[in-house]
C-alpha cells in the first residue's frame, strides 16, 4: 500500500439544539460523522471533531420559562444528557462547547463587526405578529389559525400542511399565539438584514467545484435562479441570545452564531491544547474544513454560511456533505406514533455498536431518507455480524488454543487469499473517503464471504482428527485469524468496540489501516471470548414498547392554542402533500377513517382557562376508557357552566399534546366559523358515555 501524505482535517456535525436529548435521527448524523472521522485518524490524518450545542433562540428561551428555570441552566442540563448520550454510541468529538459561551460571543461580534465595516448589513422596518400579552414579536411558526387558501385549522403561520400553501402569519384566518392563546397584532421594528446578495459571484464560484453533492448543488441552482434574498440577522428582546453591539433590545438570531460555534468550540480547543487555531480557517489554509449535516439545513450552510465566513475574511468550507432522514418502519419518527426513539432508550435496551452498523449499511453518499426497519435490523446485524464475522475467529480460536498452545503458525497457509484481502483495502478505502459506507460495508461482507468459504473448503475440524496433520491445521486457522483481523480493521471505523475485543483477542496494539500488509504470525494470541452476541427480537419490542409509552395516545384541543412549536424554522418552504391539489380536500381511505376512535362523552367538568381567553378546560368522563382533560377552543361560543353534563363526541385517540396550560388528552367535536359560530355536537338521547361512534 503506497503512503498517503498526512491531511489535517476539520470535521463538524450540526450542533445539536439544546432543548432535548438526542433521537435517533441525530444519531444517523453522528455516527456518519464518527465513522468518517475514525476511518481518517486510521489512515494516519491529524482529524479533529469539533462540535457543541446551539443553545439559542426562542423554543429555547420558552422552554426554559415553562419549567420556571434560566436558559443557562437547560443548557447545561442538557448537554450533559447529550454528551451522555455521544459518549455511549462512541462518537469520538475532540470537543464538545456551547454556542453560549465566551468564545461564541468573542467571534460572532468580530464578524459582525467586520461585515458592518464591508458595508454588507443594512436596516429595515418591518411588520411582524407580535403578542400583546407575552410582549413578545412572535416567529412565524408560533403563530397558527386557520389556512387563507384551504380552510385547514390549526396550520402554522408559514405554511399550510394540508394544501402546502405557503404565507406569511398575517394571512391567517383567526391567527392565534401559540404562547399565549392570544391574537396577536401587527407591529414594526426595524431589523438589521446582511445582504447575501453581495456574495452572489463568490457563492456561485464556491458552489461550483466538488464541495456539494450533486443534488444539494441542484437545489442551490434553484435558489440561485429565484435570486438571493437578504438575511434578516436581528431579533427583538425578549430573545435568548447574544445582544447586537451598538443596539437597543436587539439580539443576534441564532441561525447567525449557531455556525460560528464551529470555530468558538475549535477556539477553546486550541485555547486548552495549545494547538494554532488560525492555521484552520485563514483564507489561504492548507486544513480542510468539512461540515456533515441534514438536508433540512442545507440552505444555512451552503449560501449563509460561506458568505458569512468571506465577508468576515475567513476561508469557506472545503465541503458540506448533507444526509436524509431517518424514518422507523417505513414511518416519519414522530411522538404520536411511538417512533421517537430516543438515544437513550436505544441504549437501554440494545447495543449501540449494532445500531452504528445498521446506519453505515444504510447510508450511502446521497440525500435519500433512510430506513430503520426493525426486522431487518435483527436479521442483518445476527447474520452479519454474529453469524458471519464474529464466525470466523470462534471457528478459528478452539484449535489454536488447544493443538499449538495459543500460538499462531509462522506463516501463512494461502498467501494469496491474503493478498486478495489487502488489495480490497484500497476499495474499501475510497469507499470510506466518499461516504459511501453502505458501500464499505457490502466490501467487508463480501470479504467475510469468502473467509467463511476458505475454512469450509479447508475443513480444519476433519484434520484436526489426525495428530500428525497439527501443523496444517495450525496454518489454515491462522490464516483464517488473519482475515479476520483484516476484516476487524476495515470495519472499525463502524464497529470501533468490536474492534478492540478483536485486537485484545489477538495480542494486537490498537491497529491501524496500513496493518492490514503485515500478517500476524508467530505470536501467541488470548483465549477467544464471545465479540458479539445475538439481538434479542424481545429487546426490540421493548424498546418500541417504551417509546410508545413515553406518550400514550389521546389528543389535542381544536384551536390554535394547542400546538407546541416546532423546535426550528423551516428551512425553506414544503413542497405540497401529493395528495392535496389546489384546496380540495384530502380523502382518505376508510381504513384511515376506521384509525379514529370516536366516542360519547359526558362533560362533567368546565373552566376557563387563565392566561388563555379562548380556551377552556373540559374533564369528560369517557365511560370504561376512564377521565380525560381536554382543552378546547370554545370559550368565545360558550361559558363553561352550559357544558357541564352534556353529552358530546370526542376524539378519543389523539395523542396527547403538551400545552402551556396542560396536556391535552382528546379533541371535542365541534362545527362552525368560530367566534359565537361554534358548536358543539351532541349525539341523540340513549347514548351513553364510552359508547363507540360508527
Ligand atoms: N441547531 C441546528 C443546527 C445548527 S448547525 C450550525 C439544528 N439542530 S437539530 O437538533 O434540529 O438537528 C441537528 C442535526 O440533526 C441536523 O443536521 C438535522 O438535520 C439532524 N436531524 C434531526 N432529525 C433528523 C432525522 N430524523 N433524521 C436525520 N437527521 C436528522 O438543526
Ligand atoms: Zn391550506
Amino acid at each position: 500500500m503506497t503512503a498517503q501524505p498526512q491531511r489535517t482535517l476539520l470535521v463538524t456535525s450540526a450542533l445539536p439544539y439544546a432543548n432535548g436529548a438526542p433521537h435517533l435521527g441525530h444519531m444517523v448524523e453522528y455516527i456518519q460523522t464518527d465513522i468518517w472521522v475514525r476511518f481518517q485518524r486510521l489512515r494516519g490524518h491529524d482529524v479533529l471533531f469539533i462540535w457543541a450545542n446551539d443553545a439559542h433562540g426562542t423554543p429555547i428561551m420558552l422552554k426554559a420559562r415553562q419549567e420556571g428555570i434560566a436558559p443557562e441552566a437547560l443548557i447545561a442540563r442538557i448537554g450533559v444528557e447529550q454528551k451522555r448520550d455521544f459518549d455511549a454510541f462512541d462518537i469520538s468529538y475532540d470537543n464538545f462547547h456551547t454556542t453560549h459561551s465566551d468564545e461564541n460571543r468573542e467571534i460572532t461580534y468580530e464578524i459582525y463587526r467586520r461585515l458592518a465595516a464591508a458595508g454588507h448589513i443594512r436596516r429595515e422596518t418591518i411588520v411582524q405578529a407580535y403578542d400583546e400579552q407575552a410582549k413578545m414579536f412572535l416567529p412565524d411558526r408560533y403563530v397558527r389559525g386557520t389556512c387563507p387558501r384551504c380552510g385547514a385549522l390549526d396550520q402554522y403561520g408559514d405554511s399550510c400542511e394540508v394544501c402546502g400553501a405557503t404565507y406569511t402569519p398575517a394571512d391567517l384566518v383567526n391567527p392565534i399565539s401559540v404562547v399565549s392563546g392570544t391574537a396577536p397584532v401587527q407591529r414594526e421594528s426595524e431589523h438589521l438584514f446582511f445582504k447575501l446578495g453581495d456574495f452572489e459571484a463568490m457563492l456561485r464560484e464556491w458552489t461550483g467545484g466538488d464541495r456539494l453533492q450533486p443534488a444539494v448543488a441542484a437545489k442551490l441552482g434553484e435558489w440561485f435562479t429565484a435570486g438571493l434574498r437578504d438575511w434578516d440577522i436581528s431579533r427583538d428582546a425578549p430573545y435568548f441570545g447574544f445582544e447586537i453591539p451598538g443596539e437597543k433590545d436587539k439580539f443576534f438570531y441564532v441561525w447567525l452564531d449557531a455556525p460560528i460555534g464551529y470555530l468558538s468550540s475549535l477556539l477553546q480547543y486550541c485555547r486548552r491544547t495549545g494547538r494554532d487555531f488560525d492555521h484552520y480557517w485563514r483564507p489561504d489554509s492548507g486544513a480542510e474544513v468539512y461540515h456533515f449535516i441534514g438536508k433540512d439545513i442545507v440552505y444555512f450552510h451552503t449560501l449563509f454560511w460561506p458568505a458569512v465566513l468571506a465577508g468576515a475574511g475567513y476561508r469557506a468550507p472545503t465541503a458540506v456533505y448533507a444526509h436524509g432522514f431517518l424514518t422507523v418502519n417505513g414511518q416519519k419518527m414522530s411522538k404520536s406514533r411511538g417512533t421517537l426513539i430516543g438515544a437513550k432508550a436505544w441504549l437501554e435496551h440494545l447495543p449501540a455498536e449494532y445500531l452504528r452498523y445498521y446506519f453505515a449499511s444504510r447510508l450511502a453518499d446521497g440525500i435519500d431518507d433512510l430506513d430503520l426497519n426493525l426486522d431487518d435490523f435483527i436479521a442483518k446485524v445476527n447474520s452479519d455480524i454474529v453469524g458471519k464475522l464474529v464466525n470466523i475467529a470462534s471457528r478459528c480460536a478452539g484449535f489454536i488454543a488447544r493443538g499449538s498452545g495459543g500460538r499462531l503458525a509462522g506463516q501463512l497457509a494461502d498467501p494469496a487469499l491474503q493478498e486478495e484481502f489487502v488489495a480490497a483495502g484500497a476499495r474499501i478505502a475510497a469507499l470510506y473517503e466518499g461516504r459511501d459506507l453502505a458501500g464499505a460495508v457490502r466490501e467487508v461482507m463480501a470479504l467475510t464471504d469468502r473467509a467463511n468459504l476458505y475454512i469450509d473448503q479447508q475443513k480444519p475440524w476433519l484434520v484436526a482428527k489426525d495428530p500428525a496433520r497439527a501443523a496444517e491445521v495450525q496454518a489454515v486457522c491462522t490464516q483464517g485469524l488473519n482475515l479476520f483481523r483484516i476484516l476487524a480493521l476495515y470495519l472499525k471505523p463502524v464497529m470501533p468496540r468490536l474492534a478492540a475485543g478483536a485486537e485484545q483477542f489477538l495480542a494486537l496494539e490498537p491497529l491501524r489501516w496500513a496493518d492490514a500488509a503485515t500478517p500476524l504470525l508467530g505470536t501467541t494470541i488470548e483465549a477467544y471470548a464471545p465479540l458479539a452476541t445475538r439481538v434479542d427480537p424481545a429487546a426490540v419490542r421493548s424498546l418500541l414498547d417504551a417509546s410508545a409509552e413515553t406518550l400514550k395516545p389521546a389528543g389535542a384541543p381544536m384551536t390554535a392554542a394547542s400546538t407546541a412549536p416546532a423546535t426550528k424554522p423551516a428551512a425553506e418552504p414544503q413542497p405540497p402533500p401529493a395528495a392535496a391539489v389546489d384546496g380540495a380536500p384530502v380523502t382518505i381511505s376508510i381504513d384511515e377513517f376506521g384509525k379514529v376512535d370516536l366516542r360519547i362523552a359526558r362533560i362533567d367538568s368546565a373552566e376557563r382557562v387563565d392566561g388563555a381567553d379562548k380556551l377552556l378546560r373540559l374533564g369528560v368522563d369517557l365511560g370504561d376508557l376512564g377521565r380525560r382533560i381536554i382543552f378546547a377552543g370554545i370559550r368565545s361560543a360558550y361559558e363553561p357552566e352550559q357544558l357541564v353534563g352534556r353529552l358530546t363526541v370526542v376524539v378519543a385517540n389523539l395523542a396527547p399534546r403538551k400545552m402551556r396550560f396542560g396536556t391535552s388528552e382528546g379533541m371535542v367535536l365541534a362545527a362552525g366559523p368560530g367566534g359565537k359560530d361554534i358548536f358543539v355536537l351532541a349525539p341523540d338521547a340513549g347514548a351513553t358515555p364510552g359508547m363507540k361512534v360508527k
